[in-house]
């Protein structure tokens, strides 16, 4: 590591941007790695952002799989319409193993209807997330995308499936004690039910998905230096703050320079207020252009201040 690196603040192993559309998330995102590869940390960055544009900011192609950019810097892009299908698919086959020919034939239908529902992408790029993060190789991964308040939902799923699988153990333990006193075979060994096996790997998944977030996650929110962006950026942190994940500050971003007095004046203010809500990691100006290629990434990724 160079010398510099001594005074940046160091971010957890696993690395978020988060903020609406446009805030300049996937170009932080490339810039932070960038940064961390010429550190000497080397890092993967993940892409599941549908519009993938990844690949253009660093003028290269970019694939499922991690290909390297640059020494020390990996990336991939995760096809989410594909990876959505492919988690249909992996629950349909969990399902054929516990339910019958007709009972499914009804459950794929449903289940054509529900992948094209708000949360099963979601549902599928925390899968991907969480095979990443098992997958590890790099000292840290940047996700350029941030857990929305659907995959907390998910992530609170546990708890539910919890009472859930019990509620169904206790039922078919019931059921199978009394067929048992039935025709007298009472069976002493306990019930390994399919359907409470697959409910119960589901939950520790998701129980790992929460784990990684709360443990070994930063989420570092993107905000331009707008009143609406410091509201929406201060009420969407609320839920991640109650999951105790750590958020140890934000990047102001298109900073305008040279623009009217009035302007100025106005986002000096929406600044200051910032800095009484937030420790501020980073100050990005407004480029003179939209900032692709690794020369004008390296611009961004001077201002920031942690690693
Ligand atoms: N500081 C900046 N100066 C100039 N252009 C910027 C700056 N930050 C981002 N952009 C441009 O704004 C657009 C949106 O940024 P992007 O990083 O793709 O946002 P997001 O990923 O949050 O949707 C891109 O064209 C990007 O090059
Ligand atoms: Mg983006």
């Amino acid at each position: 590591m160079t010398e510099a690196s001594s005074f940046l603040m160091d971010l957890k192993r696993l690395v978020f941007f988060a903020g609406k559309g446009g805030v300049g998330k996937t170009t932080v995102s490339c810039a932070y790695a960038l940064k961390c590869s010429k550190e000497g940390v080397d890092i993967l960055l993940v892409s599941t952002d549908p519009a993938h544009s990844t690949d253009k900011v660093f003028e290269t192609t970019l694939g499922n799989e991690p290909s390297m950019v640059r020494e020390g810097l990996y990336a991939k892009q995760i096809d989410t319409e594909k990876e959505s299908r492919k988690h249909m698919k992996a629950i349909e086959n969990e399902m054929r193993q516990v339910v019958s020919p007709e009972t499914l034939s009804n459950l794929k239908s449903y289940l054509e209807m529900a992948h094209s529902s708000p949360g099963v992408e979601e549902a599928a790029m925390l899968d991907a997330i969480i095979d990443t993060v098992r997958d590890m190789k790099t000292r840290k991964i940047v996700f350029d995308t941030a857990p929305t308040g659907m995959t907390l939902r998910l992530l609170n799923l546990p708890k539910f499936l919890d009472s859930w699988s019990s509620g169904l153990i206790n039922r078919r333990k019931e059921d199978l004690e009394r067929l048992g006193k039935i025709d007298g075979t009472e069976s002493k060994t306990p019930i390994k039910d399919p359907l409470v096996e697959k409910l119960k790997e589901r939950k520790r998944r998701l129980d790992f998905g929460k784990r990684i977030l709360q443990e070994k996650s930063s989420i570092v929110p993107v905000l331009t230096p707008e009143r609406l962006s410091v509201m929406e950026t201060t009420e969407s942190l609320k839920q991640l703050k109650e999951l105790g994940i750590d958020i140890p500050g934000v990047i102001i971003n298109k900073i305008s320079k040279g623009l009217g007095e009035e302007r100025m004046e106005y986002e000096k203010k929406v600044i200051e207020e910032i800095e009484e809500k937030f420790k501020i990691l980073g100050r990005i100006p407004m480029m003179e252009e939209e900032i692709i290629g690794t020369k004008k990434l390296k611009d961004v990724s001077k201002r920031l201040n942690f690693l």
